[in-house]
């Protein structure tokens, strides 16, 4: 797969993530007994098929992610030195640390530098490639933040930092007191989920070169299967629409409705799709969009499509 430089930064990743969120089971759901073994299989499918963008959060299935992701690791000596592996931090779960503590975000230096050590005892690995601050912390003090993040990347912890679903002005005030540039910003864009287009976040990550990584690029999937929406929902027409659209493109393009989907993604300028799936075969079928380059009308007419209406 080819590769890209993610912002101003040091570090080389594949032109589409593997994301880890899923690996010890979807939330809300029962995982299954051999959780732990399939999810080594879909790091192994992912690093197979060319992924060398890993990204991971110390709060995906309580850890668990962490964990099967450096028990991949494990498996293939010198695995580690081949991957540039990405990791969160910031939310606190409800219960951490005490029974009545509640849901929160939590950017005081001396959280987000237990919470990196605590990433790299679960994957088993001497430093973090990237870390993403994961929510915006309203109570974020910009100052200690970056004192934070000089400390881990003195102690050799972590190489470069990053945000997710941040504000532009946000990221502003953060980047201007620190040291370092920041080098991706991690939100929600899929064909449904097309705020980044207009709120700002893709003109500042195109002005301070930070590389847009768009979670959740199936929409949790509904791009891919059939149920976007339910019978009456709102929006169920223009979903079943949009699907319809994307089935007659991706016959004459030769790839999977999904993969196009994904493809959708890739034309705009910079954006690193990250790809969730668990299954092996669907991991190498959207590796496939790397591949194609949609042009300008195609990928105009699927957005109108997805908007249900012309652009004005
Ligand atoms: N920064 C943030 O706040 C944030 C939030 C959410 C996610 N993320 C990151 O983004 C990554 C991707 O999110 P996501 O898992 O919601 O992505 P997604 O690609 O939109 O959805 C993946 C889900 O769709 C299902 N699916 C159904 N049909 C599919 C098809 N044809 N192809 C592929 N998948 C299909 C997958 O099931 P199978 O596994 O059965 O294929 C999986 O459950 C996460 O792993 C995480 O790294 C970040």
């Amino acid at each position: 797969m080819i590769t890209q430089r993610l912002g101003a930064s040091s570090l080389v990743g594949s032109r589409l993530a593997y994301g880890c969120w899923r690996l010890a089971g979807s939330e809300g759901e029962v995982a299954p007994p051999d959780v732990k073994t399939t999810g080594v299989r879909a790091v192994l499918a992912a690093v197979d098929a060319g992924y060398t963008l890993f990204d991971l959060a110390d709060i995906y299935g309580g850890g668990e992610s962490e964990r099967i992701f450096g028990e991949a690791l494990a498996q293939v000596p010198g695995l580690r030195a081949r991957l540039t592996v990405a990791s969160k931090c910031g939310i606190r779960k409800s219960g951490d640390p005490s029974p009545d503590s509640p849901y929160r975000y939590d950017f005081s230096a001396d959280y987000i530098v237990s919470s990196v050590e605590g990433s790299l005892k679960r994957m088993g690995i001497e430093h973090l490639d990237l870390l993403m601050l994961h929510r915006p912390d309203v109570l974020m003090d910009p100052h200690e933040v970056a004192g934070a993040f000089v400390r881990l990347r003195d102690a050799g912890k972590v190489r470069e930092f990053g945000v997710s679903n941040f504000r532009p002005s946000q990221v502003t005030a953060l980047q201007s007191a620190l040291p370092l540039p920041l080098a991706v910003h991690q939100v929600e864009i899929s064909l449904h989920h097309r705020s980044a287009l207009k709120n700002g976040v893709l003109d500042q990550c195109l002005s301070a070169n930070l590389t847009p990584m768009a979670w959740s690029p199936l929409d949790k999937g509904r791009l891919g299967h059939g149920d976007a929406a339910p019978d009456g929902h709102p929006d169920a027409e223009v979903r079943l629409r949009l699907r319809q659209s994307l089935d007659a493109v991706s016959a004459s393009v030769g790839i999977s409705r999904a993969a196009l989907a994904i493809a959708w993604l890739l034309k705009i300028p910079g954006v690193v799709p990250v790809i969730g799936s668990t299954q092996p075969d669907r991991i190498r079928d959207l590796a496939r969009a790397a591949s194609v380059s949609l042009d300008r009308d195609t990928w105009y007419r699927l957005l109108e499509t997805a908007r249900g209406a012309r652009l004005p």
